[in-house]
């Protein structure tokens, strides 16, 4: 493997796939089996455990744990502090081993803000955001904003991040949307 800045105070165990451009800075721990893509940037204190997939592009901040069962796609933003789980029912006397994680799909390019948690079992869609300091008990919808403690949908996010008002044109780029069957798809989209 070469072609990644990986920081001296950090640690990578043996069979781990690391894409060229991506940088690990302080104190993380890479466990075996995970497999990262390019251009991603882990900030201090970040832990992503056994087997663990992370697309390109993905950016994660301070103090965060990718648990297994935990899969990012490319672009993928994880705000400092932020928690993912595994484990629904957590019991230090019956660990329930791989077989008992439930899997977390965060979709391309979706956004998780500051301190929020995802409780496991759950999918993130495409673009959505989710507040600081929310916690996430459903799945979310493509370009959904969500809040709160069990966040609730408060509105639509554009591709680009801006918070989408009842026009659903982007202010900041333009880009058009519209709702179909309560979901947001984009009209000039090229995907
Ligand atoms: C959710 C968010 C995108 C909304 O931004 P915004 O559109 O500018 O929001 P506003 O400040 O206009 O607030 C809109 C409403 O949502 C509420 N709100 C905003 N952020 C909230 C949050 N994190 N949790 C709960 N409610 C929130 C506001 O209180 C307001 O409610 P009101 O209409 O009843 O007064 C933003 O507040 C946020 O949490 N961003 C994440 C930042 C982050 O974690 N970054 C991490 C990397 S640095
Ligand atoms: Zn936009």
């Amino acid at each position: 493997m070469s072609g990644y800045f990986l920081h001296e105070s950090s640690y990578i165990d043996a069979d781990v796939e690391i894409g060229q451009g991506t940088k690990i800075w302080h104190f993380c721990h890479i466990q075996s089996g995970a497999e990262i893509g390019e251009n991603c940037s882990f900030g201090q204190n970040v832990n992503i455990s056994n087997n663990v997939k992370i697309g390109d592009g993905v950016k994660v901040q301070n103090n965060v744990s990718i648990y297994e069962g935990v899969e990012l796609e490319d672009y993928v933003f994880c705000g400092p502090s932020m928690v993912f789980t595994n484990d629904l029912t957590p019991r230090a006397k019956y660990p329930k081993g791989h077989e008992g994680y439930k899997k977390t799909l965060l979709k391309e390019g979706a956004t998780i803000g500051a301190n929020a948690t995802v409780v496991c079992g759950h999918t993130i869609g495409r673009w959505a955001m989710v507040a600081a300091g929310a916690v996430v008990t459903k799945d979310v919808p493509d370009y959904a904003l969500m809040a709160g403690v069990p966040a609730k949908q408060i509105g639509w996010v554009c591709e680009c991040g801006d918070v989408l008002s009842d026009s659903l044109i982007c202010k900041k780029c333009g880009k058009k949307y519209k709702v179909q069957q309560e979901i947001l798809v984009r009209m000039n989209g090229d995907f």
